[in-house]
């Protein structure tokens, strides 16, 4: 079903730009979008809210295969997450749940459980997939692969000003810490670990400007983006 729906991923770990380029991209096409990362993070939230231990493989897999969230999208185009009814927007970004979305990621029962839920965003017009195996694992099949990297300094700096900006509490030290030991949590875990796919166009970014990096993911899509 969803090999007929154009497919555009974008994967690379945190403090890359993905989730920037992706919804910029979404938002230019005038295509879906899917925050795979929001869902982790919600599937964390949801677990240490039901008072579960991160890593209860079953009893969090069970949180995730039923999960209640909705994604809506406000009027100046902020999208606004919910879950159980509650606005959980800025909960899920945070640090800790973070860091609690890369725990339960490493479980295969977890990302099983949220399969099926990430293929259905690929809805016609099309989806652009952000996340760390949208092009390896959730669409092998998509009809353009991205994969964005940036030295890990440079990441931290960006996350660090995002937090900032959204009044969020951080130390830059910190957060290169936890930023590589996310990182290689998340390339080492056996279940759809963080890497490029095989057809991926991989993009460095750390020393470019957002326009650039769209401009680079634009002149490879080509037709399909007209
Ligand atoms: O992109 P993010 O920071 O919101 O993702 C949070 C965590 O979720 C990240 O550390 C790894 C995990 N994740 C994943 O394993 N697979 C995805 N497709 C997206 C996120």
């Amino acid at each position: 079903m969803t090999d007929a729906i154009p497919v555009i991923t974008v994967d690379g770990p945190s403090g890359v730009g993905k989730g920037t380029i992706s919804q910029l991209l979404a938002r230019k096409l005038g295509w879906h979008f899917l925050d795979s990362g929001a869902l982790y993070r919600l599937t964390a939230l949801a677990a240490l809210r039901h008072g579960l231990a991160l890593d209860d493989e079953a009893a969090v897999a069970n949180i995730a295969r039923n999960l209640d969230v909705e994604f809506l999208t406000a009027e100046d185009s902020d999208v606004r997450i919910f879950l159980e009814k509650q606005d959980v927007s800025s909960d899920i970004r945070t640090e800790k749940a973070g860091n609690s979305a890369s725990k339960v990621a490493a479980l295969p029962a977890v990302r099983e459980a949220l399969l099926q839920r990430q293929r259905d965003f690929a809805e016609p017009p099309g989806v652009i997939a952000d996340g760390r195996d949208m092009g390896t694992t959730v669409f092998p099949q998509a009809t353009r692969k991205f994969f964005l990297t940036a030295s890990p300094a440079v990441r931290a700096e960006r996350r660090y000003k995002q937090l900032k900006e959204k009044g969020l509490d951080a130390t830059l030290h910190s957060l290169i810490e936890e930023i590589e030991q996310r990182d290689e949590r998340d390339r080492s875990r056996r279940a759809s670990p963080l890497r490029p796919a095989d057809d991926a166009v991989i993009i460095d970014t750390s020393v470019k400007s957002i326009d650039e990096v769209l401009d680079e993911v634009l002149s490879h899509c080509g037709e399909i983006v007209r």
